[in-house]
């Protein structure tokens, strides 16, 4: 889907996930042998106080996993600015380039095992846009695998809000593994709640989801 996509679009602005979720759809695209040097990207979040330099900053993961991997251009590649000195102030202007990129055309998405969707924790509204947030407990011990210690992992994050992911024109919801099959089942049968961010994908037009047999087992 996202092949065929930036064949008809060169351009196609993509919103990127990081997480180990759409690990395997970036290198499957890898083999595709596509030109991916227009395409336009814009990431879900970033943890705050990790500059874009540091080794488990998102723009490091997305410039090492997507960026280098498939050749994109780094000057189409946003990712908001996790030491922008005035989070609010980065967060709208992150919300401006989109629109001047006339909106995200293809939305990868993981889950995060409480219902998260980039970084909007339970509850979060479903007109938020985005903003600075705090992280779950639940979800920097989650991540802590990513960095030497919990202590490590930031408290806090700009990402996406939910409005703003709504908006994209194609959702892709990834998950693998049973540590996912609870929210999932929750994400897609469960109630539309602000409570459970992740069920919002139930009120849009265009969604897919691709599970492994793990992650589907609950539904
Ligand atoms: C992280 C990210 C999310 C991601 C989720 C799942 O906290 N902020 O955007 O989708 O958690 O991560 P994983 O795919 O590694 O399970």
């Amino acid at each position: 889907m996202v092949a065929a996509l930036i064949r008809g679009k060169p351009d196609a602005v993509l919103g990127l996930a990081t997480g180990s979720s759409p690990m395997p759809l970036y290198e499957a695209l890898g083999a595709e042998n596509l030109d991916l040097g227009r395409v336009r990207g814009f990431s879900l979040d970033e943890y705050l106080g990790l500059g874009s330099t540091h080794k488990h900053s998102y723009a490091q993961v997305i410039r090492r996993e997507v960026v280098d991997r498939l050749g994109l251009a780094p000057a189409l590649i946003h990712t908001p600015d996790g030491e922008a000195a005035d989070g609010a102030l980065e967060a709208a202007g992150f919300e401006d380039r989109i629109r001047a990129a006339g909106g995200i055309d293809l939305q990868v998405l993981g889950i995060g095992s409480n219902g998260h969707l980039a970084f909007n924790e339970p509850p979060s509204a479903f007109t938020s846009r985005t903003r600075v947030v705090e992280l779950a407990d639940s979800t920097r011990a989650d991540n802590a695998r990513f960095f030497d210690s919990l202590e490590d992992v930031p408290t806090h994050a700009i990402t996406q809000g939910l409005a703003t992911i709504f908006e994209a024109r194609h959702l892709l919801l990834i998950a693998h593994g049973h540590r996912k099959a609870e929210a999932v089942a929750r994400a897609i049968e469960g109630p539309v709640t602000e409570q459970f961010p992740a069920s919002m994908i139930q009120l849009h037009p265009n969604v897919t989801v691709i599970l492994d047999e793990a992650a589907a087992s609950k539904l």
